[in-house]
């Protein structure tokens, strides 16, 4: 509250009690917020059995155990203990096992061993998440810096929701039995005829990153100027139609497609399709969260590297997107929807870019390095983590190998 406000006779006591509101329904909306996003994640568990909680299906992969943990960790670590007086932490070792990767709260198990956790139970976990819940409860919602907390937290939580759907169809793909987690496949066909044109951005001046008002992460921010290279972006992501063409045309054969390292990993891991694909005889298959079905042809296609989505591009004469242009097509009114889409701009710190204070410095600046940009949104990604309307500012990473994310890719050609 600005001091100035209050403290003047009627009509700053009046302002006074205005503000008292406001920030009595900010907190308000916020503690929905926190709770919609705390059901959310026991909602995705709730249908699994206990064993499927517990595997690790592959070093990127978490049980979906642990993530039930860890997001209760990060408020447990970063406002409990130092904001709530007298509060004792759950478990003395949690904070071993659940912290993910921060350096400044201490030592962890490795990533890779987190299947190691047949102990605590499951039942033990949900009454960690309850006691955590209860123990929030009695913090002051409207102190500024916890709310600030709180708000980071609940975008945590809803990362941590789709890192549990894409782990939870690696773990099913995993098991021979190849269960369905739901009834429908998470990918739609694309209305092709509606928007299969493309999207002009001229060459100038332009702004990149975020500035509005609202959450966003560090990495998008400063908004700063660029130059922009004028190119045409096609208006929707590639299909699976039209990447069985690069397959059936030998693309995972012929290494004048493929970047050195890309070529290296098609030959090390013998790719000759998307994760999740496998031919039955000469047709193709594809594993959804609906279980194995047919490939259909203007369905996106999903899973691949950035290796694959450039070569891809190579082929059809075209290239990947630079994150700057496709941030100005969008603004444009280009569309974007259902898969994270692969640049070809590396994961860098924006110039002036300043990490989130204190702790936090860890979430996003420390990974800026081997890593590629991926805009947009993914049908895991839950319906308010980028704010309605979805920002397009938003920077999503991994590394250029990394298949298991809900990922796509759009083909670009830079003009003069
Ligand atoms: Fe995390």
């Amino acid at each position: 509250v600005p001091n100035e406000a209050v403290g003047h006779g009627a009509h700053g006591a009046e302002i006074a009690f205005e503000i008292d509101r406001a920030m009595e329904q900010t907190a308000e909306a916020l503690r929905e917020q926190f709770q919609e996003s705390r059901q959310e994640t026991e909602r995705i568990c709730a249908q699994l059995l206990v064993e499927d909680h517990c595997v690790q299906s592959s070093p990127d992969v978490s049980p979906p155990k642990w993530h039930l943990a860890h997001t209760s960790w990060f408020f447990e670590n970063f406002l409990l203990i130092p904001k709530l007086r007298g509060y004792r932490a759950f478990h003395p070792a949690y904070s071993y096992l659940f912290n993910s990767y921060y350096e400044s709260v201490g030592s962890r198990i490795a990533k890779s061993d987190r299947g190691l956790l047949s102990r605590p139970s499951l039942e033990e976990i949900h009454r960690y998440r309850y006691w955590v819940d209860r123990h929030l409860s009695e913090i002051d919602w409207q102190d500024e810096q916890t709310r600030r907390i709180l708000e980071l937290g609940i975008h945590h939580e809803q990362q941590h929701q789709e890192l549990l759907l894409m782990d939870i169809k690696h773990i099913f793909f995993s098991n021979p039995l190849r269960p369905a987690y739901q009834e429908r496949p998470e990918l739609e066909k694309m209305p092709v005829e509606a928007n299969s044109g493309w999207a002009w951005v001229e060459s100038g001046m332009g702004e990149l990153g975020f500035s509005a008002s609202g959450f966003a992460f560090d990495n998008e921010r400063p908004r700063h100027r660029v130059y922009l290279h004028g190119a045409r972006l096609r208006n929707r992501v590639v299909s699976c139609g039209e990447y069985l063409e690069f397959i059936e045309a030998g693309g995972y054969r012929e290494p004048r497609y493929w970047l050195s390292e890309g070529w290296a990993r098609v030959r090390e891991r013998g790719w000759q399709a998307p994760l999740y694909w496998e031919r039955q005889g000469s047709r193709w298959e594809v594993f959804t969260l609906a279980g194995m079905r047919p490939i259909e042809e203007l369905v996106p296609v999903a899973h691949l590297s950035f290796y694959e989505a450039d070569a891809y591009a190579r082929w059809k004469g075209c290239e990947l997107p630079g994150e700057e242009q496709w941030e100005a097509a969008v603004e444009r009114g280009m569309p974007y929807g259902s898969l994270w889409e692969w640049t070809r701009s590396p994961y860098l710190p924006y110039p002036g870019f300043r990490p989130f204070q204190g702790d936090f410095s860890e979430y996003n600046g420390k990974f800026m390095s081997n890593q590629m940009v991926m805009r947009g949104k993914s049908c895991g990604t839950p319906e308010t983590h980028l704010g309605e309307p979805a920002r397009p500012t938003y920077r999503n990473f991994y590394p250029p190998d990394s298949r298991w994310q809900f990922g796509g890719f759009r083909i670009a050609t830079s003009g003069s």
